[in-house]
C-alpha cells in the first residue's frame, strides 16, 4: 500500500486522449469460434463487441492518436514532453520499449520513456509514478499511455478468456498546476494470487513454453476484483477524508458488469455516477480507465470541479485508486 506524497507542487491532467481500433468483433461473431452465446456472454459479463487491432497495428500504432489527442488537448505539439511512461502487458517488443518508440514518433526528444507492467493496473501505478516525478520537480511534462493489444495473447479456442478482452488505449498528460488536481492515492499487489492470472511462455522463467496465451482462473479472478475493487476505493477516500457521496465521477476499471455492479453497489455510490463502457469494448486492460475518462469527458461528464475516484485491478494481483479534482488547468 502506498501512501501519500507530500509537495508544494500541485499536479493534474491538462490533456485526455483515447483509441480504440475500427473493427469490431460481436458476440455472435465469437460464437462461430468458440462455443459460446451472446445470451451467456451478456448475462455473465454485460459485454456486447469489443474492438480488434489490425494485424498491422502493435501497441504504438493504437497508442499514438490517442497521445496526440491528449496532447493537443494539453496545447502541446509533444517536444516538450519530458517524461513518457507506457503501461501495458503487451509492447510492441520487449525492447526498446514501446515508451522509446513513441517518444521518437511524438518528437519527444531526450525525454526519459519506459513501459511499466502492472497487468490491468498498470495506468494507475504509471499515473502514480508521473504525479510523483511532477510533484518532486523532475517532470515538467509527462505524459502517460495505458493500452494493450490483448488480442495477440488470448487463446482464440478458449472461450474462457476470448469473450472477455478487447484491444485500446488511452492517454493523459500529467504536469504543475495551481491548484490540486491529484488528492490522493493508494496502490497495491499480492503476489501470491499471481497464479490466477498468467502468461506462461512470455518471459525468462519460461520462454520456451509453446503457452504463450492468457491463462486465468475467472471465478478467483471475479472474488479477487470485487473485493479490492471496494477496499482500494475505500481506502483512497479515507486518506483524503472524502465520502462515497462526495464521489461525481466513478471510472472502476471496466472488466465485467456484475463487478462492477457488485462493487456500485457495495460503495453505495448512484449508478448515474458511473461510468461504464465495457459493453462497447470489453476489457482493455491499461486502456480501460482512460478511454472510459475519455468517454465521460466526450459527454460532458467531467466538469470542472467534478471529484473523480478511478480504481483498477488485474494480474499480479494488483489494485490501484487514484482521487482527484477535475481541473484540467495547468500552472500560469
Ligand atoms: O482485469 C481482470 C481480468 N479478468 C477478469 O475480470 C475476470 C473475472 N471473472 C469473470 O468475469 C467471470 O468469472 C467469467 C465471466 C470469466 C466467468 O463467469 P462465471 O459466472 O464465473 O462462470 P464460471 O467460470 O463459473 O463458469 C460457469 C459455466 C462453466 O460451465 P460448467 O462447468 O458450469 O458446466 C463454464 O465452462 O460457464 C461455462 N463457460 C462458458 N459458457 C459459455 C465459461 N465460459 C463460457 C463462455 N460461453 N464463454
Amino acid at each position: 500500500m502506498i501512501g501519500n506524497g507530500r509537495s508544494d507542487i500541485h499536479v493534474t491532467i491538462t490533456g485526455l486522449g483515447a483509441y480504440a481500433p475500427e473493427r469490431v468483433i460481436t458476440n455472435d461473431e465469437l460464437s462461430k469460434l468458440v462455443d459460446t452465446s451472446d445470451e451467456w456472454i451478456m448475462e455473465r459479463t454485460g459485454i456486447r463487441e469489443r474492438r480488434i487491432a489490425a494485424d498491422s497495428q502493435a501497441l504504438s500504432d493504437i497508442s499514438l492518436p490517442a497521445a496526440r489527442q491528449a496532447l493537443e488537448q494539453a496545447g502541446s505539439d509533444g517536444t516538450d514532453v519530458d517524461l513518457l511512461i507506457v503501461a501495458t502487458v503487451t509492447p510492441d517488443m520487449m525492447f526498446p520499449s514501446t515508451s522509446a518508440i513513441l517518444a521518437d514518433q511524438l518528437g519527444a526528444k531526450d525525454a526519459a520513456a519506459y513501459d511499466l507492467s502492472a497487468g490491468c493496473t498498470g495506468f494507475m501505478y504509471a499515473l502514480v509514478q508521473a504525479y510523483g516525478m511532477v510533484a518532486a520537480g523532475l517532470s515538467r511534462r509527462a505524459l502517460v499511455v495505458g493500452g494493450d493489444v490483448l488480442s495477440r495473447i488470448l487463446d482464440w479456442s478458449d472461450r474462457s478468456t476470448v469473450v472477455l478482452f478487447g484491444d485500446g488505449a488511452g492517454a493523459v498528460v500529467v504536469e504543475p498546476a495551481d491548484t490540486d488536481g491529484f488528492l490522493a492515492f493508494e496502490l497495491g499487489a499480492d503476489g501470491a494470487g499471481g497464479e490466477h492470472l498468467w502468461l506462461p511462455g512470455s518471459g525468462s522463467r519460461r520462454f520456451d513454453d509453446p503457452e504463450r496465451f492468457v491463462k486465468m482462473n475467472g471465478r478467483e479472478v471475479f472474488k479477487f476484483a470485487s473485493r479490492v475493487l471496494v477496499q482500494s476505493a475505500e481506502d483512497v477516500l479515507d486518506k483524503y477524508g472524502a465520502k462515497i457521496e462526495d464521489v461525481d465521477v466513478y471510472v472502476p476499471h471496466q472488466a465485467n458488469v456484475r463487478i462492477i455492479d457488485h462493487a456500485t453497489k457495495k460503495l453505495g455510490i448512484p449508478s448515474e455516477r458511473v461510468v461504464i463502457n465495457v459493453d462497447r469494448y470489453g476489457n482493455t486492460s491499461s486502456g480501460s480507465i482512460p478511454l472510459a475518462l475519455a468517454e465521460a469527458q466526450a459527454d460532458g461528464r467531467l466538469s470542472p470541479g467534478s471529484l473523480v475516484l478511478m480504481t483498477g485491478m488485474g494480474a499480479g494481483l494488483t489494485w490501484g485508486s487514484a482521487l482527484m479534482r477535475w481541473t484540467m488547468g495547468r500552472a500560469a
